[in-house]
């Protein structure tokens, strides 16, 4: 699908990679919605897409609140009749040493990246069955192929969001429905800086954004990227698992657990 003179849904827009794919869309003709809780930031962001050439309805949401995730998809294609593609890319990865976390915590890794994904994605497919189809991506990450120290509940619910797009694909080929699943490496955006997690070929968030947007257009179905953190999992996931498991703590700081 060329994502020219369409409709596109963003989710988490208002900054990072969300932003980036925003404001690198605006200029082909497109129509976005963008969504995000803080409205400053995703105003901000719709005025970048508006200077751009592009359409833009801004939509402040919580996406772990269903019906208020709902009702930006029903204003969305009220506003703009359908909505041709939509990228789902809320998500967030606090550290957690699994020797530490609690129940909560983990639920929360849940909570933080696959509800917020699934709130979107029931009523998109309603959507896209009842006008022909359409296109859902996901921005998952190379922890949710892994299981990555530190990650532990995060790779958990991205590897949830996966499977359950694998399955979407399966079941949803005679609607044409197409799912796309991107698994960016260490992207260097603001919510990351700091974080104290080693990030090994970090790119910025405008390259992932021209990765994301590339693997839309070109409907892959799984998008890994940078080549050499995904060259690299690749190789972790083939090493045995105690081996693998190793090699990643290799990785870890020096204060780790
Ligand atoms: N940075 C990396 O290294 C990296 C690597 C691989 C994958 N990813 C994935 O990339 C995606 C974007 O991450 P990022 O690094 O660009 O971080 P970010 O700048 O924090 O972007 C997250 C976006 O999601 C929004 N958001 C968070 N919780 C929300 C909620 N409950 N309801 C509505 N919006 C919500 C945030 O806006 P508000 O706060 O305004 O709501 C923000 O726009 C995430 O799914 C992340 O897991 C990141």
């Amino acid at each position: 699908m060329q994502l020219h003179d369409r409709t596109i849904l963003i989710t988490g827009a208002s900054s990072g990679i969300g932003r980036c794919v925003a404001e690198r869309l605006a200029g082909e003709r497109n129509r976005l919605i963008i969504s995000a809780r803080r409205d400053r930031e995703l105003q901000a962001v719709a005025r970048q897409v508006r200077e751009r050439g592009g359409q833009c309805l801004a939509l402040a949401a919580d996406a772990l609140d269903e019906s208020a995730a709902a009702a930006v998809v029903a204003r969305a294609a009220e506003h703009f009749g359908r909505i041709d593609a939509a990228l789902l890319n809320i998500g967030e990865g606090p550290a957690y040493h699994m020797g530490k976390a609690s129940a909560a915590d983990i639920r929360r890794c849940m909570r933080l990246n696959y509800d917020v994904t699934v709130n979107y994605l029931a009523p998109l497919i309603a959507h896209m069955k009842e006008h022909g189809g359409g296109l859902i991506a996901h921005t998952n990450s190379l922890a949710g192929l892994l299981g990555v120290p530190m990650q532990g509940p995060y790779s958990a619910a991205k590897a949830a969001v996966h499977v359950l797009f694998d399955t979407c694909r399966t079941e949803l080929r005679r609607e044409r429905i197409r799912f796309v699943c991107t698994y960016p490496g260490f992207i260097a955006t603001e919510r990351v800086a700091g974080d104290g997690i080693p990030a090994p070929f970090e790119i910025s968030p405008e390259r992932c954004a021209a990765y994301i947007i590339r693997a839309m257009e070109r409907e892959t179905r799984d998008a890994p990227f940078p080549w050499r953190t995904a060259w690299l999992t690749r190789l972790l996931r083939l090493l045995p698992k105690p081996l693998a498991g190793r090699a990643m703590l290799g990785f870890a700081p020096a204060d780790y657990g």
